[in-house]
């Protein structure tokens, strides 16, 4: 006898399905129908646009107007525009946002701007957990600022807590990427403005997932991948945000040619350029930017609280169908139940999580691994169906059941997990 299943069935996914408004925007996407990708929070799928895009690029810009590209297709103007297409996506104004470099450089550059003139206040306060590369850019940063930059990276709970009035910046992830776990970012920005200090939000697993506000939560500043939920490609460029108030007051970490007044006066002294602009160092990514470019259409009139049930919907039904089917096999549960603080993947600690998220690949069910024992499920529902999650679950009810993950060929660890 199977499991309960709390009346859920294959069928009633189809039906759910048929019902998804949604539904339609699957058809952006280059899916294998062999295949259930459930990692589009690590990278996100190539759409049919974003691959129209870059052979636009390379065929009828770069291939036949050369340098002329600059101009007549308004490549310099990418970053820029690229921005503004985000800006909706995170609460912010268009002229707020820039897209270049990679998060970990866009992090660094706004933390480092915004601590050369923070004295006398000299703490960054972050959580213990928070995404390597944030822990690392902020140790790096403490190194190169001695004296003026002193890292306290606390537990979790005790962030609020280690707020005070030594520290000047506050960095955190807002959607946590092992365990989905997010910040309450409005209370959070609230909590930290009273005690003089300032927030540079992570939204690199928010960002196309779920409606963020920076606008009215009086966010500082916020920087966040576009590879994931947003689909530009691997290494995608990131943007970056600054609150208009902020913006004058902030002189770029990197002062590049491109971040000045006027790149093409080719003076010998810098001056930063007006806006966020001044952060761009050097000469954008074209052909990057133009797959997220084409990426970026999916979300052209997209409804983001239709986007965020659909996502509670899909993360709700798997964890009540993993719960319901695989409970003799230990799987923990370690994304939060409540929906409102949990974003859009779900995870589940198992000592063989390697193994088994092999055997699932190996199935056709794509989820990744991250150590020690972390099993990650991205769900995105622009083209994750509910008959995908009955069906990932089917999947691996058989790889616990079968002991898959125990097989030599699955043991074996990647580079990229
Ligand atoms: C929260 C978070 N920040 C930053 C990054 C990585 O940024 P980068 O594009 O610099 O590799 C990731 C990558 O997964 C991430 O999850």
């Amino acid at each position: 006898m199977s499991a309960p299943t709390g009346g859920m069935s294959r069928a009633r996914c189809v039906e759910l399905d048929r019902a998804d408004p949604l539904a339609s925007r699957r058809g952006a996407f280059v899916l294998d129908e062999g295949r259930i990708y459930l990692d589009g929070n690590s990278l996100g799928p190539l759409t049919h646009a974003a691959r129209r895009r870059v052979q636009e690029v390379l065929d009828h810009e770069w291939g036949r107007d050369l340098i002329a590209g600059w101009n007549l297709h308004g490549w310099i103007d990418l970053p820029a525009r690229l921005g503004a297409r985000i800006a909706p996506l995170i609460g912010a104004a268009a002229a707020d946002v820039v897209v270049g470099d990679s998060t970990s450089v866009n992090l660094f550059k706004l933390a480092a701007s915004f601590m050369r003139d923070a004295a006398p206040r000299t703490r960054v306060v972050t959580e213990l957990g928070n995404f390597p590369t944030d822990l690392y850019v902020l140790q790096g940063l403490a190194d190169l600022m001695p004296g003026r930059v002193e890292l306290a990276a606390v537990p979790r709970g005790d962030v609020a807590g280690a707020i005070d009035e030594r520290t000047a910046l506050v960095v955190l992830t807002h959607v946590h990427y092992k365990t989905a776990e997010t910040y309450d970012l409005a209370e959070v920005t609230a909590a930290a403005h009273e005690r003089g200090a300032a927030v540079l939000w992570d939204l690199s697993h928010s960002v196309g997932a779920l409606p963020v506000d920076l606008g009215s939560a009086r966010a500082d500043l916020a920087v966040g991948c576009t590879y994931k939920y947003l689909n530009g490609g691997p290494g995608a460029p990131a943007f970056l945000y600054v609150r208009p108030d902020l913006q004058a007051r902030l002189e770029p970490a990197i002062a590049g040619w491109l971040g000045h007044e006027a790149p093409f006066a080719f003076d010998d002294d810098y001056r930063p350029a007006a806006g966020v602009a001044r952060h761009c160092a050097g000469t954008p990514g074209i052909l990057g930017m133009a797959a997220l470019d084409g990426a970026l259409e999916v979300f052209d009139g997209l409804d983001l609280i239709a986007l965020r049930a659909k996502s509670l919907a899909l993360t709700d039904l798997f964890i009540g169908l993993v719960e319901a089917r695989c409970a003799p096999h230990g799987l923990e549960l370690v994304t939060p139940r409540e929906p409102a603080r949990r974003g859009s993947h779900v995870s589940f600690r198992h000592p063989e999580g390697y193994g088994i998220i092999q055997a699932l690949i190996a199935r056709g069910v794509t989820g990744d691994f991250r150590a020690p024992d972390v099993l990650r499920f991205g769900f995105t529902p622009l083209y994750t169906r509910y008959v995908d999650v009955w069906d990932a679950v089917e999947a691996l009810v058989a790889v616990l059941d079968g002991r898959e993950w125990s097989r030599t060929e699955h043991r074996h660890r990647r580079t990229v997990t």
